[in-house]
């Protein structure tokens, strides 16, 4: 019986041996130790030997066993530590490949101006306010001199909601919420950027566009005090050498009033294909805040005075980058917003 069991660890030895794999080495353990396993049926039989055999034979078959334990464990590691690495091969992730390119977003030019027009007002001491889009008529119009029937009204012909209640056509509405706001206050300098809409649409006017409003007040302000701050403002944002120039404006929140053209950047006044060959580009509308848009709002016209001006950002940005349509800006087209 000593010799079949060394047959027995032979042929054991030989078929750990040769297992390939996870299923071979557990094939190799059912064949000897499984319930109907060689080694299994000899222990089984220890019982028909004779007392001087059997310890013998039961000693070396509880050795056998126990190495064939150790050797199906150590097969069954090196097979499972191969099984991992060919795995680890088959699906190796080559990390010097280039990636999948990651799309990056970026402000929308209308935004990177205003930003840009905020933070130069912001150097001059300006600080930001804002007013709803949905705006009350007396804002919009009444409390600036604009009354029901006033002709001028009809230049920004509205979108009502109900008879007291638009969309604002200007930022100018602003400066009178600001002002109730602040009185009695002094000095008041504030800008105010947003969305206006007007009943307007072409290649240079869209029904919602963006405006930026600017408005200070205080005991000693003149004229000469707006026309140094735009003209800073304008050396800023279109060059050092940029001039400008004010005409003769309506508008009934301000008194006097103007128009202020710049010289154009492109050619530097020798007239060329953007401002279409007249040397001058036209950027806002401003003037000395009226003493009746003082006195409603709560402030004395005759202790402080102000000016204001209001101007696009879809026409500083149109002349900035030279675009000719302004509606480029809302058909939302990654060609063209991607380049700026
Ligand atoms: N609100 C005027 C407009 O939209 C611009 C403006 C603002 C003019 C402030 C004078 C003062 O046309």
């Amino acid at each position: 019986m000593l010799r079949e069991l060394d047959d027995i660890w032979e042929r054991a030895q030989d078929a750990i041996k040769t297992a390939k794999s996870l299923q071979e080495i557990e094939a190799a353990r059912v064949r000897f130790l499984g319930r109907k396993g060689e080694l299994t049926q000899i222990l089984r039989k220890m019982g028909s030997l004779s007392v001087e055999e059997r310890p013998l034979v039961g000693q070396r078959a509880n050795e056998l066993k126990e190495r064939f334990e150790r050797a199906l464990a150590d097969r069954t590691a090196v097979l499972r530590e191969q099984a991992i690495s060919s795995r680890l091969e088959a699906e190796a992730i080559d990390v010097t490949l280039p990636g999948y390119p990651v799309m990056v977003g970026h402000r929308h030019p209308l935004n990177l101006i205003r930003a840009e027009i905020e933070e130069i007002f912001l150097g001059l001491g300006f600080s930001t306010a804002e007013g709803p889009e949905v705006e009350l008529d007396y804002y919009n119009f009444e409390a600036l001199n604009l009354p029901k029937d006033h002709p001028a009204r009809d230049m920004q012909d509205t979108f009502f909601i109900s008879d007291e209640i638009l969309l604002r056509t200007h930022t100018s509405p602003v400066q009178v919420r600001t002002l109730e706001r602040l009185a009695p206050d002094l000095p008041v300098k504030v800008i105010a950027a947003g969305k206006v809409y007007r009943r307007d649409d072409d290649a240079t006017h869209c029904p919602m566009f963006h405006q930026v409003e600017g408005l200070a007040v205080d005991t000693d302000i003149r004229f000469s005090d707006l026309k140094g701050v735009l003209l800073a403002f304008a050396r800023e944002m279109f060059g050092a050498n940029t001039r400008m120039r004010f005409r003769p404006s309506y508008f009934p929140f301000t008194e006097p009033s103007a128009e202020v053209d710049i010289s154009c950047f492109n050619c530097g006044g020798e007239g060329c294909r953007i401002c279409k060959d007249t040397g001058w580009l036209e950027i806002l509308g401003a003037g000395m805040v009226h003493p009746r848009v003082l006195a409603v709002s709560g402030y004395d016209p005759e202790k402080c005075r102000g000016f204001a001006f209001g101007m696009g950002i879809e026409r500083i940005a149109m002349l900035k980058y030279g675009i000719r349509d302004m509606r480029l800006f809302f058909d939302n087209d990654l060609r063209f917003l991607s380049q700026f």
